[in-house]
């Protein structure tokens, strides 16, 4: 029999919007035996909240996330704040025995991502991190190919992770170029991603090297205000200017505990990217390629195809053969970028209804804020810096 889950959401920006099209869509594509059932919204502000409560399709709204864990009613707690605001959400709603689902990083530091995992440990509630790129069929496909033994013993790694949005010196001071809201600039933003999808893909990290940089020291600092006539909060960009204390970008080297080596690059510095995560894995026997602008594709490249046809194939992986793609449409009928949350909220359902704990969960979140801080550490120490693990 059908059971239902009331969630509560946390944030109504660019995930709280993704993770509302993952609730309202999953049963859709997905015979999942729990329904998720989009009970309240919480945002800071009333007006545009009651707007996205609208149009994203949540029954009831607060301004106040402390209501919401409190409330008997809400089964699941979905975060998808800043990090300055994940420990607190999730340590509470772990206290009152909700599942929860915390958007990535963890949080802004190593320090409060181990209280988070001591507090879901504690309380023995269900957790999950929206590390939503393990989703996508064509890295299901790669990850199937790599268990299988296609690519051989690996020996390489090579991600970079590529974005435009601050080129001008003119943008502003927003949360993610602040320490103190964000914990990191494009380091934990976007390295973050390519260490998870590493350690899904190739194994744990053994030790690192860094180097970082912030090209604008300074930008114009932010001032909120109510709009009289709309009720809405606006943004404008002050005559003041504010200290970017954040990394613009973060390169490093790694070494694998199974002896291979990576390289990884995460900027906001480089024009034209917009969202350009592309990795490749070498191994003894044979190569795969992704590239997150053409996410239904794998290219694969075997050195076991006969000499005269030897040569990278591009997979497109919306077979019903891979990950998830059965779910979905008919072959060749691509996929997006919103459908990796779908697939992430089906498989988190599926752990709900089976009683087991779902993947990435938050000892991944710890573990990738692990290999984080020892980048970090190196960029300080301008040395190699093992990671040390406690999980
Ligand atoms: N998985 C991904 O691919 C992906 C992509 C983008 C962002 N993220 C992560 O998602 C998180 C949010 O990023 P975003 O781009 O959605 O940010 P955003 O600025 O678009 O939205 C943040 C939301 O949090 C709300 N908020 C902030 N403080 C709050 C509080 N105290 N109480 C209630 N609501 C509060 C804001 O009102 C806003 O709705 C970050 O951790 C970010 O790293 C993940």
């Amino acid at each position: 029999m059908k059971k239902n889950i009331n969630v509560a959401l946390i944030g109504y920006k660019f995930m709280g919007k993704a993770h509302s099209h993952a609730y309202r869509d999953v049963s859709l594509f997905f015979d999942t035996e729990i329904t998720p059932v989009m009970k309240v919204i919480c945002g800071r502000h009333d007006i545009p909240l009651s707007i996205a409560q609208e149009k994203f399709g949540w029954q009831e709204r607060t301004t106040d996330w402390k209501k919401i864990v409190k409330r008997d009613d809400i089964d699941l707690v979905d975060i998808t704040t800043p990090p300055d605001e994940h420990k607190n959400i999730a340590i509470e709603s772990a206290k009152t025995g909700k599942f929860v689902f915390c958007e990535k990083p963890l949080s802004k530091t190593l320090k409060e991502a181990y209280e988070m995992l001591e507090a879901v440990e504690k309380y023995n509630v269900k957790h999950a991190i929206c590390f939503n790129y393990r989703k996508l069929p064509a890295v299901g496909l790669a990850k199937k190919l790599i268990e299988e033994g296609k690519i051989g013993k690996i020996y390489h790694v090579r991600a970079v992770y590529l974005q435009d949005w601050i080129l001008d010196p003119e943008f502003p001071l927003v949360w993610r170029l602040q320490k103190k809201i964000a914990g990191s600039g494009a380091h934990g933003d976007l390295n973050a991603h390519l260490i998870d999808m590493t350690r899904y893909l190739v194994g744990e990290f053994s030790e690192v090297i860094g180097l970082s940089e912030t090209f604008i020291k300074e930008r114009p600092k932010l001032i909120e205000k109510d709009d009289l006539n709309t009720g809405l909060v606006v943004t404008e960009k002050s005559e003041e200017k504010g200290k970017v204390d954040v990394d613009d970008a973060t390169i490093f080297l790694a070494r694998f505990a199974n002896g291979a080596i990576g390289s990884f690059e995460a900027t906001r510095f480089a024009p034209g990217r917009k969202n350009g995560q592309r990795w490749e894995i070498n191994g003894s026997k044979g190569s795969i390629v992704f590239n997150l602008e053409r996410l239904n594709e794998l290219e694969y490249y075997s050195v076991d195809d006969p000499a005269c046809v030897q040569g990278f194939r591009t997979i497109i992986a919306t077979d019903g053969s891979h990950p998830y793609a059965a779910n979905w449409w008919p072959a060749g009928h691509i996929i997006g970028y919103g459908d990796s949350f779908v697939n992430m909220v089906a498989d988190i359902l599926q752990a709900i209804a089976q009683n087991k704990m779902p993947t990435p969960n938050f000892v991944d979140g710890v573990k990738c804020q692990e290999v984080l801080q020892a980048v970090e550490d190196s960029i300080k120490q301008k040395k190699w810096v093992k990671v040390k693990s406690r999980v």
